[in-house]
């Protein structure tokens, strides 16, 4: 039960679809985190959610940021983030982001492909580097295996390619998959990046960076408990001492995204529309797919209920969801059993903090693609500038 969540959000003059978020839950979460990992550097994960005021607040909390994008870089500079507090953890960059993450003073980026080693060579030259591995993902609502990552001999050579080329190779990290119900994730992964650790050593590489990513679970989508962010903590730091070398300048990072904003918000919305179609009632809500509820279409079911809780004597039904839009994917899901709804009602989807608003914009800090228009008799050609020319090499 959250008081000042439920009071916002019984407020009647608050419009729908709304997205309320409380600050006082992450300035908990927060804390949570740096005691969980005693030794360890949070790197907040802004792709979870960049609302600049999210951003500010965990960046006047003393979080480090990790980012994906130009945009992401931009928001946490102009919290007044220091760059040596930002790593980026995305394997493929742009390389005037590359660039300009190097002037800003980035403390570090990722890479895991020679192609994107030479990329980084050439546009921040010299700069810290650490590699992705690939990791089982199999404990996880959403494994992210497969796009990115490399095996330990792979990773090993490239560190050595980065030492050729200029670059300093400083560690490892990778993602067990989001909202990760498997602690045991995480140790399998840093007994892995301990075998990577030994045999760059042999190679004469010296790291201190150790990245366990993000994938700490929030909320309850799926079975009654999760693993929390207490028993992660304990579990990563007792594999922490079994299988890494003691050494006192380990830098250790964590980039909760979902486990730092997810169960801090709640997604209010309003029910405009009900239709019988065959066995089926369907409900039409002002949020769905598009605009707040993608996750949903992600394997993670809704948690949601009627706001008003005189509701809930009703006698219960079993609805479809579906959010405004015409396209017959906006379905948010199917067989939910609530008291009976009426037009006009309003839902809460609980645990909504995390991937909920970023969805419906230009996710990750990417930009949407530039509408341009070539209308009836118009001459120009537009040529846009090679991405490799941007920075002269
Ligand atoms: C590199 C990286 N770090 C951290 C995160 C955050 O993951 P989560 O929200 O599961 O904590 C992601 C999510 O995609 C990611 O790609």
């Amino acid at each position: 039960m959250n008081i000042r969540l439920n009071a916002a959000l019984n407020d009647p003059t608050l419009e729908t679809p709304a997205l309320v978020i409380d600050f006082e839950h992450i300035t908990c979460t927060y804390a949570r985190f740096e005691r969980a990992f005693p030794s360890g550097y949070v790197y907040y994960a802004m792709k979870a959610n960049a609302n600049p005021v999210v951003v500010q607040h965990l960046a006047r909390l003393g979080s480090g940021f990790e980012i994906a994008s130009m945009a992401e870089l931009q928001l946490a500079l102009d919290a007044g983030v220091d760059g040596k507090r930002i790593i980026c953890s995305n394997p493929i960059k742009h390389p005037h982001f590359i660039a300009r993450m190097q002037d800003v003073g980035v403390y570090a980026m990722v890479v895991d492909s020679t192609f994107e080693l030479e990329k980084v060579a050439r546009y921040a030259p010299g700069a810290r580097v650490y590699v992705r591995l690939a990791v089982d993902n199999t404990g996880s609502v959403l494994p992210l295996a497969g796009k990115f990552g490399v095996d330990a001999a792979t990773a090993v050579d490239l560190c050595d390619q980065a030492r050729a080329l200029g670059l300093e190779p400083i560690g490892t990290m990778f993602h067990v998959g989001s909202q990760c119900l498997a602690p045991a994730n995480w140790v399998n992964a840093i007994r892995a990046a301990a075998e990577v650790w030994r045999m760059a050593a042999e190679h004469g590489h010296n790291f201190h960076f150790l990245d366990l990513g993000g994938g700490y679970p929030a909320g309850h989508y799926h079975t009654p408990s999760i693993p929390t962010v207490e028993d992660i903590g304990a579990d990563v730091m007792a594999a922490i001492a079994t299988y890494l070398p003691q050494r006192d300048d380990l830098m250790l990072v964590v980039e909760p995204g979902r486990g730092m904003v997810g169960e801090s918000g709640r997604l209010l919305s309003a029910v405009f529309g009900k239709a019988e179609r065959g066995d089926q009632t369907w409900l039409y809500l002002d949020a769905g797919v598009f605009n707040g509820l993608m996750e949903t279409y992600e394997g993670f079911p809704p948690v949601v209920s009627h706001l008003d809780d005189a509701a809930l004597v009703r006698p219960l039904r079993t609805y479809t969801l579906a959010g405004p839009s015409c396209d017959s994917c906006d379905v948010i899901a199917r067989d939910v059993v609530l008291p009976e709804v009426q037009i006009g009602d309003r839902l809460v989807f609980f645990d909504a903090g995390a991937y909920t608003n970023e969805y419906a914009a230009a996710f990750n800090g990417f930009p949407i693609p530039a509408f341009v228009p070539l209308l009836p008799g118009e001459q120009e050609t537009r040529v846009g500038e090679a991405i490799y020319d941007l920075v002269p090499g």
